[in-house]
């Protein structure tokens, strides 16, 4: 998708789509639409009279040949109420807009900008290209004809400062990263091993200008990382640990920030076998991994003088002749022994070695992401990544770039009580903590790796996927935290 400013009149845009929001209350005549002419606002009045156009949140009005304008079209997405409008309302809405003309077959879209919101540029491309994006790789009919090749903002005059263009690319940025994620994702186990997972990393590491380095099984089990090699050994796909590092020269030695994230490739639950019923959803376990190789595409971009690592354990979860089994006792990177009391625990095995090897590749603070359990999805759905973290200056600044980029997320307590769960008859630490607060004790277990090193976990088993299609997105992958990450590193960067 092409993104770019049109600077002319808005009456004079020349293209097959303008569009503009209006907000519900007032559709003819608030928010985007205000800017239109006259002549168009009062045929807004007609259908606001009529009771077509109400305002209510991605209601979609096309009207051909409008009146005022040298557009074809005129679309009119609604807004809902105006005090709920922010930057990620704004994305919602061009995203809207975008999958609304793709679906009659029109190309090309201008959307008309509110200049006086610094945030409105970016969000409009975000929201344009995540709107854009379909699971149709795999389609032998593929969605290729019914995209928006051109998407532009309607400044309605003024020549964007460097500010609003900068503003666009950060929105571009952003949200490719975020298809990029959403791509991994989708990609189904039989084309998602360890190692094809590595090789993608590569890919966008060489793309980017990152460092990239990979250990194989032979290094894995030099290196003694007894938790990711248990949870990958009952698999004929080998496991791997993936390294990507952006360190500019201009960062400061310190902090060094590593950003761990679960790679398994699929999750069948090993010996402790999971029900067949919804299996095929495990595919999607490597989605903590595969978000922190968007959020590394990102900042290669962006170029935040910070120094940050990623780490992805990847591994596949499977039951076999060789696999681990209920009850054994694997030692850890750490020299922690664990007993695995359930094969299915096995994301806080990989992200245990995930974090003492970003440890002792030197980050002085840590972030995993993990689909790691069903409970974070009884507590949350699939609307709030669950948050955790004993050092609660630093998961207050993760909440604070949360609520920048208008994701939602929760935290949940880690309190020394719930450490009893998990205690192992035999060994350091067991895998698991039982039913009850079983969101919690597995964050718990994974910060057990991270010993003093500041430490936040997110736990996004549900917020990785959204179940329906909705006007802005696809039913899928949903690149969550991305942003929010992004966010983040920016923020703690040095300004230049
Ligand atoms: N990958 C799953 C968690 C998951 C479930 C992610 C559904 C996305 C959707 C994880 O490895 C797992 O199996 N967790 C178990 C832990 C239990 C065995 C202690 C769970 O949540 O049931
Ligand atoms: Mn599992
Ligand atoms: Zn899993």
């Amino acid at each position: 998708m092409e993104l770019n400013f049109i600077s002319d009149a808005l009456e004079t845009v020349t293209c097959s789509v303008l569009a503009a929001y209006s907000f519900e209350g007032n559709p003819d005549s608030s928010g985007t639409v205000e800017r239109l002419p006259s002549a168009t606002r009062s045929l807004l009045g007609e259908l606001r009279s009529s009771g077509e156009l109400t305002g209510k949140a991605y209601e979609c009005t096309l009207i051909h040949r409008p009146a005022g304008l040298a557009a074809q079209k005129l679309l009119v997405v609604g807004a809902g109420k105006p005090e709920k409008f922010d930057d990620a309302q704004e994305r919602r809405l061009a995203g809207t807009a975008v999958r609304f003309v793709r679906a009659r077959s029109a190309h090309m879209l201008a959307w008309v900008l509110d200049s006086s919101r610094p945030g409105a540029a970016r969000a409009a491309a975000e929201g344009a290209i995540v709107a854009d994006y379909d699971a149709d790789r795999y389609r032998t009919e593929r969605n290729g004809e019914r995209r928006v090749d051109k998407f532009l903002l309607a400044t309605g005059g003024p020549t964007p400062r460097s500010e609003t263009r900068q503003s666009l690319e950060h929105g571009k940025i952003i949200a490719e990263a975020q298809n990029f994620v959403r791509d991994l994702v989708n990609e189904p186990s039989n084309t998602m091993t360890p190692e094809i997972l590595a090789g993608r990393a590569r890919a966008m590491a060489e793309k980017v200008g990152l460092k990239f380095d990979v250990l194989d099984e032979a290094r894995i089990q030099e290196l003694k990382m007894g938790a990711l090699w248990a949870v990958g050994q009952g698999s004929d796909a080998p496991p791997r640990m993936i390294v990507v590092r952006y360190e500019p020269a201009e960062a400061p030695v310190a902090p060094v920030i590593g950003l761990v994230g679960k790679g398994i490739t699929f999750d069948t639950g090993g010996i402790s076998i999971k029900p067949s019923e919804a299996m095929h959803e495990m595919k999607t376990d490597m989605a903590g991994g595969a978000t922190m190789l968007g959020v590394m595409q990102a900042i290669a971009q962006i170029k935040p003088r910070i120094r940050v690592i990623a780490v992805v354990p990847a591994a596949e979860n499977m039951p076999s002749g060789k696999a681990y089994r209920p009850g054994d006792v694997v030692t850890s990177m750490s020299g922690k022994t664990i007993e695995v009391l359930n094969t299915d625990a096995e994301g806080r095995l990989a992200l245990a070695d995930g974090l003492a090897y970003a440890k002792q590749l030197g980050c002085t603070a840590l972030i995993d992401a993990a689909t790691l359990t069903g409970a974070v999805m009884i507590a949350l759905g699939n609307i709030t990544t669950g948050v955790f973290g004993w050092n609660q200056e630093w998961v207050n600044k993760v909440l604070a770039s949360a609520t920048a980029e208008g994701e939602r997320m929760w935290q949940l307590p880690v309190d020394d009580e719930y450490r009893e769960l998990y205690k192992s008859m035999i060994a350091d630490i067991a895998n698991t903590g039982g039913r009850y607060g079983g969101a919690i004790t597995a964050a718990m277990f994974v910060g057990e790796f991270a010993g003093d090193t500041p430490w936040v976990h997110l736990d996004i088993a549900g917020t990785r996927w959204s179940n329906d299609e909705k006007p802005y997105r696809a039913k899928g992958p949903t690149g969550a935290v991305v942003p929010t990450l992004v966010h983040l590193l920016t923020e703690l960067a040095p300004k230049k």
